[in-house]
């Protein structure tokens, strides 16, 4: 099964938490690099952490989570490797896999209700990329 790196700011936390209890239950393994709390924190640090345990292949994909998602998702896109979507429906969750083999997502926990943010999760992870054509435009992007 799939093992998935997670991380969140403070802003963050209850979605996170909230996100790993849905991917338990559906039998997700989930390594979880914080934070752990609501307490006041810096979302750089967490975006850092996810990205490389994806690029080092310790995990194969991973959820960020701040208040817009846009922080978080900026800092795990600058770690080589990384090609991390923010997302606030599935529609482009699920392209965003498909056409740009996306490693990361980030969620707004300011943005997106919790029943939402779980859908554009699925969606997201149930996407398989497509190759082809797509597999040139990555590689232009690397
Ligand atoms: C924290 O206040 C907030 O700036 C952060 O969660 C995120 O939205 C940044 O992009």
């Amino acid at each position: 099964m799939t093992q998935i790196a997670i991380g969140c700011d403070h802003v963050g936390f209850e979605l996170k938490t909230h996100i790993i209890e849905h991917l338990q239950s559906k039998g997700y393994s989930i390594k979880d690099f914080g934070t752990h709390s609501t307490e006041r924190t810096d979302y750089p640090l967490f975006g850092k952490a996810v990205a490389e345990a994806v690029t080092s292949g310790e995990c194969e994909k991973g959820i960020l989570v701040c208040g817009t998602g846009v922080g978080i998702s900026i800092a795990a896109n600058k770690v080589k490797g990384i090609r991390a979507v923010v997302c606030s429906e599935p529609y482009s969750a699920l392209l965003s896999r498909q056409h740009n083999d996306t490693n990361i997502l980030a969620l707004g926990s300011r943005v997106v209700g919790r029943d939402l943010a779980l859908m554009i999760v699925d969606s997201w992870l149930g996407g398989e990329f497509e190759g082809g054509r797509h597999q040139r435009r990555v590689d232009m992007i690397e």
